[in-house]
């Protein structure tokens, strides 16, 4: 691939970064451009995550600033220039969204990693609108864990009613307690449910408060996009509904309350904003030893008394719907490693173990393949996966390229949810149905980072 150079793509799309305004965002109004152009520079950076210290070697997808919002349009083409300024080869995913193949961004699968002062362009039209995010599919352990982790925003063609969007980076850092990186991973834990981070964050801020228009409509766009926590998510005031999960609209909102959400998950609420000034709205984490305070939301200036009835219904995105009675099923099975798995060194990292497998054998690393695929699946057709987890831990499964509905499972009832990513409860099967739609070499994968990085990764193929 040629290798622009920085000048080039300075000059070429000046002003097409988009930057989060971090802290409050003006009560009107946007926080991030929806250019058709933009530039994502990965470096090094200190940055003040805990008051008083700068963590070192955090790394983001700006110079200065923590990852931006890339904000693009429903069947509008987009570019995206990822310029590599790290010391180490990376690629950059985008989660969630069905597009071509060679602009995925896995590593050997899709492309070649981007060598340290290389870029690469990633050209494609986001068919479905809603809330995605991206991030590094290479080293991907250490790159998320040191900040790689952004939201993408795909906007309907038409105006729902919102007077504000707020897009809220839910994840935790490692940080011991001088505000520095520790050790990202224990192999004991990467054994098990995952090493949990140290200190939660939303936007890469802890606790930050955010001052809206007393009585607007808000759309918070939550992603969370940590490394390792299921985690369970509630508002406490105003009034607030999910109107959609994992990009897709919810046939009927739910309340916003013991939302579970795993690593890779998102959720819209439509948030109306107490009329009264000085009015709070709490986004907690609950968890069993303590909930813990994320975000605060509070109701500035004179009331401008919206209603939640006054928003239109979100429009389903144009996911095939599967041909269940003619699909065929096909079979996973999550768990341990074989015994006798030597861990492979590779550029783009490894944990120098293996845990986990799909169907009994552990993925061997992000190396030059070729590897086969779990399963190949013909263009067109639908297919049932059943997912079996015969392990004591939680997997959130992850497909790319192509969204799933979830069906049934043997342990509880399932919403009827469109989906790129599934949380495998414990001695969990479930079935979801696709139809094969994107042809291509699509990643399969636990999206607990560990869990991927020790073997439980693979991909399908559609051809
Ligand atoms: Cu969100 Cu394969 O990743
Ligand atoms: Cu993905
Ligand atoms: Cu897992």
């Amino acid at each position: 691939m040629p290798s622009v150079s920085r000048r080039e793509l300075l000059l070429g799309s000046a002003g097409a970064v988009s930057a989060f305004a971090a802290g409050g965002l003006a009560a009107k109004g946007f926080a991030a451009t929806d250019s058709a152009e933009h530039i994502l520079r990965l470096s090094n950076q200190d940055h003040s995550i805990l008051p008083g210290t700068l963590t070192r070697d955090m790394m983001s997808f700006l110079p200065d600033a923590p990852p931006p919002v890339l904000r693009m349009r429903q069947g509008q083409k987009v570019a995206i220039d990822v310029i590599n300024d790290l010391d180490e080869p990376t690629v950059v995913h985008w989660h969630g969204l069905r597009i071509p193949n060679r602009m995925d961004g896995v590593p050997y699968l899709t492309q070649y990693p981007i060598e340290t002062g290389q870029s690469f362009r990633y050209e494609f039209t986001p068919p479905d609108a809603g809330t995605f995010w991206y991030h590094p599919h290479c080293n991907t352990l250490e790159q998320i864990a040191r900040g790689l982790t952004g939201i993408m925003v795909v906007e309907e063609p038409e105006d729902i009613g919102f007077d504000q969007d707020l897009p809220l980076n839910i994840r935790d850092f490692r940080l011991g307690g001088d505000g520095q990186f520790i050790a990202f991973s224990k192999p004991r834990n990467a054994a098990r449910g995952g090493t949990l981070g140290t200190v939660s964050t939303v936007n890469w801020q802890k606790e930050p408060v955010y001052e809206l228009q007393a009585g607007s409509l808000v759309r918070l766009r939550l992603a969370v996009t940590d490394l390792t926590r299921v985690g369970t998510y509630e508002l406490e005031g105003g009034e607030a509904r999910v109107i959609a999960i994992d990009s897709h609209p919810l046939p009927k909102p739910l309340p916003a309350k013991d939302l579970v959400l795993s690593p890779g998950q998102r959720a819209d609420i439509a948030l109306k904003v107490p009329d009264q000034d000085g009015e709070t709205v709490k986004l907690f984490l609950r968890r069993a030893n303590g909930d813990r305070l994320l975000a605060t939301f509070s109701a500035a200036g004179q009331s401008v008394r919206r209603d939640l009835k006054e928003l239109k219904p979100l429009p389903p995105n144009p996911v095939p719907e599967p041909d269940l009675a003619n699909a065929e099923v096909i079979d996973f099975v999550f768990g341990w490693s074989p015994e006798g798995d030597a861990p492979q060194a590779s550029i783009c990292g490894s944990l120098g173990y293996t845990f986990w497998s799909i169907n009994r054998v552990a993925w061997p690393g992000d190396k030059p393949g070729p590897f086969d695929p779990l399963a190949t699946m013909k263009l067109g057709k639908s297919y049932v996966l059943r997912l079996r987890n015969e392990s004591p831990n939680a997997h959130p499964i992850h497909l790319h390229g192509v969204s799933f509905k979830l069906l049934r499972s043997n342990k509880r009832t399932l919403p009827p949810l469109v989906t790129d990513t599934a949380l495998l409860l414990k001695d969990e099967t479930m079935e979801v149905a696709l139809v094969a739609d994107n042809p291509g070499d699509w990643a399969f994968h636990c999206h607990v980072i560990e869990h991927q990085k020790t073997g439980l990764a693979g991909f399908l193929r559609i051809e």
